[in-house]
């Protein structure tokens, strides 16, 4: 575990005591605790789970007992969590390194109350907004809006990275079942092969290109968004902004790059771009799925904002989900955890939530700017089952490193004739779960297998066959990926981050590391380019002296 050296002066008032002491030292103190037996009490299941409307969460899979779920309310407790997730929603500049409140659940508000922002009620222009983007949405769709040729719209591409990308291409991804004709492609990546590779399967007069860049200054966003207003122009005959919309919150740069201004979606600084897609960075969702569908993604999001405000801790599936997150993390000291969706609509869910999580919590420094005392945000990954079984499963159940897993699985698939591969699906993600946790010992190896050893002629193969077990992992069950129910689990992710931060006493909000990396990137593109790199360290200066040759022989080759 890395901990930078703390010094007094550095260790931030008084120190997160009790609950944690008192965390630690049951962990430490209780005789070993093997989660199958745990799960031989009855009764654990009905304790160790949760469940709202079409949605259960069953977390009896770990090494929580009844005593360090109570320990663990009672630092919900001591850090405030209830109090800090009030004044997130009554607009307080909770982001604190950059004064600014965090209100991306006004956006998906279903009450007729005024939200207030530094004293200003922000519903009429959220839902100002949100009535340009559906009657856009709408007019595409009725064919009523039309090309610069008169033509109708058959594509659409969303240009933008991270927050701007991330969310809206996993959701689209997600919803496919509930797509309505136009087609909706994203490109991310500044390496060329992105945009060539999307462009040049598509026709420039039949394309609709949103620029999606909260700052509108994202050297990757907005040197593909150049590519594809040239692609457009040329075909064009110079009309791109007929086929250009902008979501940013930089109106300007918006409209200084060709956007009409009837055509720029803008939204609030107190929307981080990670929490960004229930506003105009959800359009190209809206577009693909259809204004009412969208509606019932903002709505499933709003059921999860009123669960998590108030339902009590201990029936709260964000604040649930966030101490298992904890007792994992901390207590029992795991570095990372795997998301595994048995949902192959969900498959860059976990890149999203990667990004939801890692930018939010992976901090070192406190609120206060000083060093934190505890390990914060682990490493999130995953892939959708089954497939991962046939790539990483085997480390997972055999390796020398434990990773929680977090399983995602739908009862109900949406292809009625497929029914038995639904059934093969939930049978396939509880036989995980259940041999993460049960394992198998040898005295189960199968019977042909053990008397070969007994001859002692394949010595240490039933050893071999052996799964330790033990192994933890919580469950996700829902009835049907639904728009309602993608918005309750991306809100139920979103929440479960917030109440981890709370607990770390970190600013989820910001993300200042990644603004370094930005930084460099645009002092070492001249040096690439071949202008003068002296001032790098020596092996940055050595890897730009190899791309200048790599590239010499390449021209003389
Ligand atoms: O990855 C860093 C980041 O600032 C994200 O937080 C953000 O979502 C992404 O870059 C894109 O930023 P923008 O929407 O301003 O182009």
């Amino acid at each position: 575990m890395y901990f930078p050296k703390t010094d007094e002066a550095n260790v931030s008032a008084p120190l997160p005591v009790s609950c944690w002491d008192l965390l630690e030292r049951h962990y430490a103190n209780r005789k070993p605790v093997d989660i199958r037996e745990l799960n031989s009490i009855p009764g654990r299941f009905d304790r160790l789970s949760c469940s709202i409307q079409n949605l259960t969460f069953d977390y009896s899979k770990t090494s929580m007992d009844e005593r360090s779920l109570d320990l663990l309310l009672d630092l919900v407790n001591e850090c405030r969590v209830l109090q800090k997730r009030d004044e997130m929603f009554s607009g307080a500049a909770i982001n604190t390194s950059e004064q600014r409140a965090v209100m991306h659940t006004a956006l998906r508000n279903q009450t007729a109350d005024q939200v207030l922002v530094d004293g200003h009620d922000v519903m009429p222009s959220i839902r100002g907004t949100l009535q340009r983007m559906k009657k856009l949405c709408d007019q595409l769709h009725s064919g009523q809006l039309r090309t610069a040729t008169g033509e109708h719209f058959t594509d659409v591409i969303n240009i933008g990275i991270g927050g701007s990308d991330l969310g809206p291409m996993m959701a689209t991804r997600a919803l496919t079942p509930y797509h309505q004709g136009l087609k909706v492609h994203f490109v991310s990546n500044v390496d060329s092969a992105h945009i060539n590779d999307t462009l040049k399967e598509l026709d420039p007069t039949r394309t609709l290109v949103i620029v999606a860049s909260k700052t509108f200054k994202t050297i990757e966003t907005m040197t593909n968004a150049n590519v594809a207003k040239s692609w457009l122009q040329q075909a064009l005959d110079g009309n791109a902004s007929d086929h250009l919309i902008a979501v940013s919150s930089a109106v300007e740069r918006a409209v200084r790059f060709g956007v009409a201004s009837e055509r720029i979606f803008s939204f609030s600084d107190w929307v981080g771009g990670r929490y960004s897609i229930w506003g105009p960075v959800g359009l190209p969702l809206m577009l693909a799925i259809g204004s009412s569908h969208f509606d019932a993604f903002l709505r499933g999001a709003f059921e999860m904002d009123d669960h998590f405000r108030n339902s009590d801790p201990a029936d709260n599936i964000p604040i649930l989900l966030a101490l298992v997150g904890i007792w994992h993390r901390n207590i029992c000291g795991y570095g990372s955890r795997a998301l595994l969706p048995y949902d192959q609509r969900l498959q860059r869910l976990p890149a999203y939530v990667q990004q939801l999580d890692m930018e939010s919590n992976g901090k070192s420094r406190n609120k206060f700017g000083r060093l934190v005392q505890r390990e914060t945000g682990p490493l999130v990954w995953g892939e959708p089952g089954t497939n991962g079984q046939h790539a990483f499963y085997q480390w997972l159940h055999q390796g020398t490193t434990i990773v929680p897993c977090e399983f995602l699985v739908a009862a109900e698939n949406h292809e009625p004739g497929l029914k038995g591969q639904q059934d093969l699906l939930l049978a396939n993600c509880l036989a995980q779960s259940e041999a993460l946790m049960n394992g198998r010992c040898i005295t189960s190896i199968p019977g042909d297998l053990l008397e070969k050893v007994a001859r002692n002629t394949e010595a240490g193969v039933a050893e071999q066959r052996t799964c330790d077990g033990g192994r933890p992992s919580t469950t996700l069950l829902y009835r049907k990926l639904d728009p309602s129910t993608l918005g309750r689990l991306l809100a139920l992710f979103e929440h479960r981050v917030f109440v981890e931060g709370c607990i770390w006493g970190i600013n989820s909000f910001d993300q200042w590391g990644v603004e370094l990396g930005k930084e460099l990137a645009t002092k070492l593109l001249p040096m690439i380019r071949g202008g003068d790199a002296s001032s790098k360290d020596e092996s940055t200066r050595g890897l730009i002296a190899a791309v200048g040759a790599l590239r010499t022989n390449a021209a003389i080759l």
